[in-house]
């Protein structure tokens, strides 16, 4: 699919990449929906872009997020594709005791069983379409770990494996199934980030990925230069080297 002249979803389009993204892709002509969580940047983003589309949405409220789809399918019948964008990272600590089990049940509600839930719901409707993709947002530490971060890392490798499934299972269908693999980029998924020195620049990284994703043959995985150290570590060999180099 050409991410042009289409409607499409993005979760979390309110904040950081998916907020970039949803302007970026409104920009080449697309036809923008966001979901956020937090009303106020919600609202902010949606008086910027009075042209986009928004709805307030908890992925973590199992009854707010089975109801989403038909509302969302309903009002926007001419959906083309979804980002499933939406994330969350937060640290966790396995030598404390007890150890605190919160986040780790927050980050896979949020980053694993929201994506597959909103993938199964909008799976039938977008093979409907003559054209359609979905596209899932991993991270370059679905391929070295950061040990900070054990459940985060392990929430992104495991959307890396189930984009790789879909993928194949749809390899017949009207649905392209891709997956953005972002380096550290400069947002606030944690706090502070979008001030390190090591983030690679929002702008700069939307610039890329919109350079991908408008090639005539858009690829399997949107790769930027920058997160080829982490996804290639293992394939060439600096696995451990890479995993000491991020983790110290
Ligand atoms: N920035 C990086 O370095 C980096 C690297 C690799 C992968 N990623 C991935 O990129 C994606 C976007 O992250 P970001 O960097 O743009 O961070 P961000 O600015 O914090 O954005 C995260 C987005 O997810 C939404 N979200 C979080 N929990 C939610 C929930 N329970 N229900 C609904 N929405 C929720 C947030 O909505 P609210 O603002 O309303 O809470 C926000 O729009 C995430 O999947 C992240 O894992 C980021």
């Amino acid at each position: 699919m050409q991410f042009t002249n289409r409607k499409i979803l993005i979760t979390g389009g309110n904040s950081g990449i998916g907020q970039a993204l949803a302007e970026a892709l409104q920009a080449r002509g697309n036809r923008i929906v966001i979901t956020g969580r937090k009303q106020a940047s919600l609202r902010q983003m949606l008086d910027r872009n009075p042209d986009m589309a928004g709805y307030m949405l908890d992925v973590t409220d199992e009854a707010a997020l089975a109801a989403f789809p038909a509302g969302l399918l309903a009002d926007h019948p001419d959906l083309d594709a979804a980002i499933l964008n939406a994330g969350i990272m937060e640290a966790e600590d396995y030598t404390a005791d007890p150890v605190s089990l919160d986040v780790a049940e927050r980050t896979i509600a949020t980053n694993l069983t929201a994506p597959i839930r909103l993938a199964a719901a909008l799976l039938p409707h977008l093979q409907s379409r003559p054209a359609a993709a979905l596209v899932t947002v991993s991270s370059g530490l679905a391929f070295v770990p950061k040990a900070g971060n054990p459940v985060y890392s392990a929430s992104k490798a495991a959307i890396h494996s189930w984009t790789q499934s879909l993928r194949h299972q749809l390899r017949e269908t009207s649905v392209a199934i891709h997956e953005i693999v972002p380096p550290l980029v400069a947002t606030e998924l944690t706090p502070g980030q979008s001030r390190q020195a090591m983030a690679l620049p929002l702008d700069a990284f939307i610039g890329e990925v919109m350079g991908i994703l408008s090639q005539d043959i858009v690829p399997d995985e949107i790769l930027v230069e920058r997160v080829a150290f982490l996804r290639n570590a293992e394939a060439e060999g600096r696995f451990d080297a890479v995993f000491t180099a991020l983790n110290g």
